[in-house]
């Protein structure tokens, strides 16, 4: 096997880490606050597996449209630390990397599926898979990616995932870390299986400032999960009145719709959403949303109308440029009014109704599962909610605008042949 000799300074790893870097267990995790170094230790790890032989890399974002700007970026930034640049070449836009040594890193995204299947190295077999963020997959995905793992190596294979912990319901949780997690500890190890968490206070590498910006974080939520990254156990959720259910049959009875839009645009992603409102039931039906990260009005455009057709789409009011651009782009984009205390307002409306979302729309599930109030530090709760995971329910505030503001309905038929589920 091609082995390629280099030296690299131990002062480069947090030393949490360092033990692990010539570690293999068939399932690895690693979890805990944010800037806990997480991220950059597995792209330091991964170049450095690169460079030993034998490895072949499959990166993977739920979404694959985060991948260039996460872990893409991530390990080309790491190859250019450890000095090793001569060695690998990184081609942009296809987005391989191939070591010298014939190996190859190859990235992906969830949402692509036929992608990730048949996605294979140029010598070999894929041999390890890193899932940044897997609190965003599904615990089918993780089995799916568990069979791409066949084939015969000359090293151990294994699966990695690496998150912040989110809330203790979450399938990661329940089958990796109930019954088995030991909070004392920080790390967990059996024949299948390893673990461990770490937090800001592990990474030697963040700067006064960085701290005290994260410390400053005052809601006890966030403060569990991003501080000190444990499990969250959800204070005070903001919607309990919700469920999901395969909306793909009911949906065809439907003929009026309503539609939103969020602006975003990197970190914050635009999020349009449909929707059908049953005043008389005062059940919303939520039938398709998705986060669109790093799109330009006019792929953004063709997203919504994707979704909608020539629909009504009502828009946050605070981007008028891009609601013009969209226009132009073939949209019905029409600006939503807000006004005073219209979120909160919003938010007492919609938690009178019942709310139905369909079963795929992951990103919608994850916003209702944990939008909360904020609380300060003594557990209180804030008559404001926490200003992050609210990219479609903000949205969908936008699209029934209309409908909070009369007590009758005036929906207006659109006759579409639009069937928001044929994606599916
Ligand atoms: N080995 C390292 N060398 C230099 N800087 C590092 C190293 N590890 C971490 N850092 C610094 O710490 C910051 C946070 O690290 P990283 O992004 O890996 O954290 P994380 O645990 O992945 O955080 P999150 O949960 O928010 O994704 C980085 O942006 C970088 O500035
Ligand atoms: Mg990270």
């Amino acid at each position: 096997m091609p082995k390629i000799n280099i030296k690299i300074s131990k002062d480069i790893f947090n030393p949490c880490y360092f033990p692990y870097l010539g570690y293999t267990a068939p399932l690895e995790i690693f979890y805990g606050g944010s800037s806990s170094g997480k991220s950059y230790f597995c792209a330091d790890r991964c170049v450095i597996d690169m460079l030993s032989g034998g490895h072949n890399y499959l990166v993977l974002r739920k979404v694959a449209n985060t991948v260039r700007r996460s872990v893409f970026n991530q390990i080309a930034k790491s190859i250019r630390k450890l000095k090793v640049s001569e060695l690998f070449s990184v081609n942009k836009s296809d987005m391989v990397i191939t070591c010298q040594n014939g190996y190859q890193i190859l990235f992906g995204g969830m949402d692509d599926p036929e992608k990730v299947k048949s996605v294979t190295p140029a010598k070999g077999v894929i041999t390890d898979i890193w899932v940044e963020e897997a609190t965003e997959f599904d615990y089918e995905d993780i089995q799916q990616l568990d069979k791409r793992l066949r084939g015969k190596s000359t090293v151990r294979k294994r699966i990695i995932l690496s998150f912040n912990p989110i809330y203790q319901t979450h399938w990661i949780y329940v089958n990796y870390f109930a019954g088995k997690w030991d909070e004392a500890k920080q790390t967990y190890k059996d024949d299948r299986l390893f673990i461990i968490k770490t937090t800001y206070k592990d990474n030697q590498f963040l700067t006064q400032d960085d701290v005290e910006r994260l410390e400053a974080t005052t809601d006890k939520y966030y403060r569990d999960v991003y501080l000190n990254g444990n499990w969250g156990v959800l204070g005070k959720v903001i919607f309990q009145n919700w469920r999901t259910e395969d909306l793909s049959e009911k949906a065809k009875s439907f003929s009026t719709f309503q539609n939103g839009l969020d602006f975003g645009y990197a970190a914050d992603p635009a999020a349009p959403t449909h929707m059908h409102f049953d005043r008389k039931s005062m059940t919303l039906y939520l039938l398709d949303a998705k986060y669109c990260y790093e799109m330009t009005n006019d792929l953004l455009a063709a997203e919504i109308k994707n979704m909608v057709d020539r629909q009504v789409v009502t828009c946050d009011c605070a981007e008028p440029k891009s609601i013009q651009e969209l226009r132009q782009h073939g949209v019905t984009a029409i600006p939503a009014r807000k006004g005073k205390d219209s979120v909160n307002f919003g938010i007492q409306w919609l938690q009178k109704l019942q709310i139905v979302i369909h079963c795929t729309l992951k990103e919608a599930i994850n916003e209702f599962t944990v939008y909360k109030w904020r609380e300060d530090k003594d557990s209180n709760v804030l008559p404001e909610p926490v200003d992050r995971d609210n990219h479609i329910i903000d949205s969908i505030r936008y699209a029934l605008e209309n409908e909070m503001a009369m007590g009758e309905s005036m929906d207006v038929v659109v006759e579409t042949k639009h069937n928001p589920f044929r994606r599916r």
